[in-house]
């Protein structure tokens, strides 16, 4: 329970304030195209795989995946396997999964996910070596290099010839939320970690496994923040060292609201500067909530929720974004409805609101949702 404690804090609070900032449900009168809906109508009469879109794009769409559902829930593994072309587990490569106990490894659950994306021609992320929650409690923040250097030996060890596993997240969230939480004003690290452990830690992974694409994974970037800057110098300090750093993962937990604007043009900003570093933006963790005032009914809520989706797409793949992989691939599994996690102001103590939590592409029946229909187009509009 502590730990579910820091977690809500954390999400509710941090995380998820740090994405106020944003929204672009206002409406943009200057714009005359076809609206969403006319063209989401048109994507239920196909329903085309979500894979097989993002391909004929040289693009690749999945989601975060759980190996005890994948297991015990043919459904939801057939959905998976006819959708996914990538996916990430959701908490099987973290090191309180894999290296419970110090110096002792274990891949069970994470093995079960490269079974079935060898089954099924899935890529796997690896996410992640390196964060201060998905650590067991032996485990100090940050870790000593020889703890890393263990760590990394052990599980990238265990991957290394993985024919699936194409990616790791390096790190995962090592930026502070804003300035009170660091001691390293330029590059903005949570408290304790130094750039030169990070620029370490990057060296020993590609000692291990250098045939992997390599990553920094934050939240709270998608538009000119203090964050975003920090994370922009973080990237720009791993590439002078000489390390080997090919992409930036832009998670994208969204909230949207017709009260406040999305920053479009930081978060464009952003996508270039990494693309000039050639450090390749990929959407890493992507649901969608709309936040207050909401709509009077569920039907408006999934369409506001599609329209985000496919204008938040549009932008990231006229940016050449390649890589799109949501928190999940159904309402039924998200982590935003768990009691513990439930998210900020709007939600926490209103239960008579989280019927309003619908981020992903699915709902809880496992049926498409206009979000689906969405997503699908902004593949096919992508060039
Ligand atoms: O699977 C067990 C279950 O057997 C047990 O009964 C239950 C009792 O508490 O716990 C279940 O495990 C939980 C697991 O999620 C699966 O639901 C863990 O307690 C819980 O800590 C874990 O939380 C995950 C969290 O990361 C911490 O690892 C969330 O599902 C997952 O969505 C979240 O993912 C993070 C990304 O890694 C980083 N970015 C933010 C994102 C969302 O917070």
């Amino acid at each position: 329970m502590p730990y579910r404690r820091k977690f809500l804090t954390r999400a509710g609070y941090t995380t998820l304030s740090a994405l106020l900032t944003m929204g672009f449900l206002q409406k943009d009168k200057q714009k005359e195209e076809p609206s969403a809906k006319e063209l989401v109508l048109n994507y239920t009469a196909k329903n085309y795989p979500l894979r097989e879109l993002a391909a004929a794009k040289g693009k690749r769409y999945g989601a975060a995946i759980s190996s005890d559902i994948l297991l015990k829930d043919k459904d939801y593994a057939n959905l998976i396997a006819r959708e996914c072309s990538i996916v990430t587990p959701n908490g099987e490569l973290k090191w309180n999964a894999t290296e419970p106990q110090q110096g002792l490894f274990t891949f069970e659950s994470a093995d079960a996910i490269a079974n079935f994306c060898q089954k099924h021609n899935i890529d796997m992320h690896g996410h992640t070596l390196f964060w201060h929650m998905g650590k067991p409690d032996w485990l100090p923040y940050p870790p000593t290099l020889k703890m890393i250097e263990r760590h990394v030996k052990g599980v990238m060890g265990h991957y290394r010839n993985s024919k699936v596993l194409k990616s790791w997240d390096i790190a995962n969230e090592i930026i502070a939320d804003n300035e009170n939480e660091t001691d390293n004003p330029t590059y903005g690290l949570r408290k304790g970690v130094k750039p030169e452990l990070i620029r370490d830690l990057f060296l020993i992974a590609a000692s291990v496994d250098n045939s992997k694409e390599f990553y920094l994974n934050d939240f709270g970037i998608e538009g000119a923040t203090w964050k975003s800057e920090r994370f922009l110098k973080m990237v720009e300090y791993l590439k002078n060292s000489g390390v080997k750093i090919d992409g930036a993962g832009i998670q994208s937990h969204l909230w949207f609201s017709t009260a406040y604007s999305f920053d479009e043009k930081g978060f464009n900003s952003v996508l270039k500067r990494l693309n000039d570093l050639e450090v390749k933006p990929i959407i890493t963790e992507l649901d969608i909530i709309i936040d207050a005032p909401l709509p009077d009914s569920i039907e408006k809520l999934d369409q506001m929720i599609a329209d985000s989706y496919k204008r938040y797409l549009d932008l990231c793949f006229a940016a050449k974004v390649d890589t799109v992989i949501t928190w999940g691939l159904t309402d039924r599994h998200t982590w935003i409805r768990h009691p513990d996690w439930m998210p900020g102001k709007t939600f926490r103590d209103n239960p008579n609101l989280w019927k309003f939590l619908r981020p992903l592409p699915f709902d809880e029946k496992f049926q498409p949702k206009p979000a689906y229909n969405a997503i699908a187009q902004a593949f096919e509009q992508a060039t």
